[in-house]
């Protein structure tokens, strides 16, 4: 273990050891505004027939900034059942949210209105949940990042009928890591998502190897899942009507399912778990006084070390743990986390009592060999190639199929996946590229070392039109897993395989 030493000074120490990384990721890595750039300028071509539809990125719609006027919402901790061989029970129902004044939407929740309580499993924990399904058409239960066998997985063909229920053995055999959870049927994982069915499953760590980061649920650790949502003129989630295939995106913010949301900042050091919910959106989070801020953790678990930034950039289905150091900051100025044009999706308050949190010391696993040279200079053998848009999506020319087997792996073995977004006559667009049942590291991106934030475990990459990333992947538990776009439109027009793992 290599020991941080923090003390008054916050967090500025703990980035010592890093300030060489710092400026490879400021060299290597284009900045959003650079992508956003070339995408536009991909994606300038309209007219062209069959078309129009096409979700052209000069035209996506602007989020409206909070007004801060409702407290966030903290997704409830699932409670464990007592008296009972079941660890766990989750519901999936319809239900009702007012997101405006006078409106009530139609919504979906797991036990309850909208999205759903938080998930904690201890670091090699194995526990039971029953899964019933309460709604009026099929679902799925998916456990997206955590590496359980196939069949407990929750992929497509796994489907739980209307008032029927299922037993799942979960175990949280993996590092500590923010992951969560939401519905896979095929071909309807966009509209479930969309009506509200998500939640957060943290893998926590066991406490003799716990960093001294915050931890105190709701308090100084903060999930935080930001979404972006189309509503009707009757204030309806009216997916048939309001969905795009290119991925449906809106101009209303929610984040944990608040609209206008701010927080009230009790403790001066802060810990938030950012989850992009959305279905297609992609997020450039800031603060909006372009203070810094410390990433500590990948969709998998802790980085390799903690990377100071002052954005991060998270494509649908990613996840980053970051601390905000408030006590460093002027404490009159208003503060929040904006998006890449400046919008406030979340407005803080500050009443923490001034002092900052005395920490002696922050232990940072030693991952200094996160991949070595002989693991980056394995083979390729597995190709993957994205292509299309709207209902044209392929991956490997071909759209999912649940009675193929596209790709077969054998369990525990490392295999290194190549993954090309290939351009079309429009240039073509990034996708976000999922693999159940792994955690993978991110060997290269055209054959450079990937940011100093990608030095961590991943289960989602965002590939951008003509790029190759390779992938070390390694699959703990047998069975057959997808492999998908998480546009969720993409995937349920077919961009999604199968991949068996015996
Ligand atoms: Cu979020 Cu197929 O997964
Ligand atoms: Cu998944
Ligand atoms: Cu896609």
């Amino acid at each position: 273990m290599k020991k941080i030493i923090l003390a008054g000074a916050g967090l500025l120490l703990i980035l010592t050891g890093c300030t060489n990384v710092t400026t490879e990721q400021q060299s290597g890595e284009q900045t959003s505004e650079e992508m956003q750039h070339e995408e536009n300028m991909d994606m300038n071509h309209e007219n062209m027939e069959g078309m129009e539809e096409h979700m052209d990125h000069d035209n996506i719609p602007s989020l409206q900034a909070s007004k801060g006027t409702q407290e966030l919402v903290i997704p409830p901790l699932l409670e464990k059942q007592k008296d009972s061989d079941l660890d766990y029970e989750v519901v999936a129902q319809e239900g009702t949210t007012q997101f405006f004044d006078g409106s009530l939407t139609n919504t979906y929740g797991y036990n309850g209105n909208l999205l759903g309580p938080t998930l904690q499993l201890k670091e090699g924990e194995t526990v039971k949940v029953k899964v019933r399904n309460e709604l009026n058409e099929p679902t799925t239960f998916h456990w997206h990042g955590l590496e359980v066998p196939g069949s407990e997985d929750g992929g497509p063909s796994d489907v739980i009928q209307p008032g029927e229920s299922k037993v799942v053995t979960l175990k949280a055999d993996q590092p500590a890591a923010t992951l969560w959870y939401h519905p896979h049927p095929h071909e309807m994982t966009a509209e479930q998502v969309f009506k509200g069915l998500a939640g957060m499953l943290y893998v926590e760590e066991t406490d003799e190897e716990a960093p001294a980061l915050p931890h105190t649920y709701g308090v100084d650790d903060i999930p935080l899942i930001f979404q972006d949502r189309l509503f009707d003129e009757n204030k309806q989630l009216d997916y048939k009507n309001l969905m795009n295939n290119d991925g449906t995106i809106g101009d209303v913010s929610l984040v944990n399912g608040t609209v206008n949301p701010k927080l009230t900042v009790t403790k001066p050091l802060m810990r938030f778990r950012i989850l992009n919910g959305a279905n297609a959106r992609n997020y450039t989070f800031r603060l909006s006084n372009d203070a810094s801020f410390t990433q500590i953790a990948s969709d998998g678990g802790l980085l390799r070390e903690p990377v100071e930034t002052d954005e991060i950039t998270l494509s649908p289905s990613e996840r980053a743990e970051i601390l905000i150091d408030f006590s460093a900051m002027e404490s009159d100025e208003p503060i929040a986390i904006t998006d890449e044009e400046g919008n406030a999706l979340l407005p803080f308050d500050l009443e923490y009592d001034g002092e900052m949190k005395k920490m002696e010391s922050i232990s940072w696993p030693d991952n200094t060999t996160f991949l070595s040279e002989e693991e980056k200079s394995l083979p390729v053998t597995k190709e993957i190639e994205l292509f299309g848009m709207m209902d044209k999506v392929t991956i490997n020319g071909k759209k999912f199929d649940p009675d193929r087997i596209d790709l077969r792996q054998k369990k525990r073995v490392l295999e290194v996946w190549e993954v090309y977004n290939k351009p079309d006559e429009m240039g073509g667009m990034l996708h976000p590229f999922h693999i159940h049942g792994t955690q993978f590291k991110i060997i290269s991106r055209d054959g450079r070392e990937p940011a100093p934030n990608e030095l961590g475990l991943k289960d989602s990459v965002l590939i951008e039109p003509g790029e190759r990333v390779r992938l070390l992947v390694t699959f703990p538990e047998e069975g057959i897993y997808m492999y998908h776009c998480h546009i969720l439109e993409h995937e349920d027009n077919g961009m999604m395989g199968q991949v068996e793992v015996y």
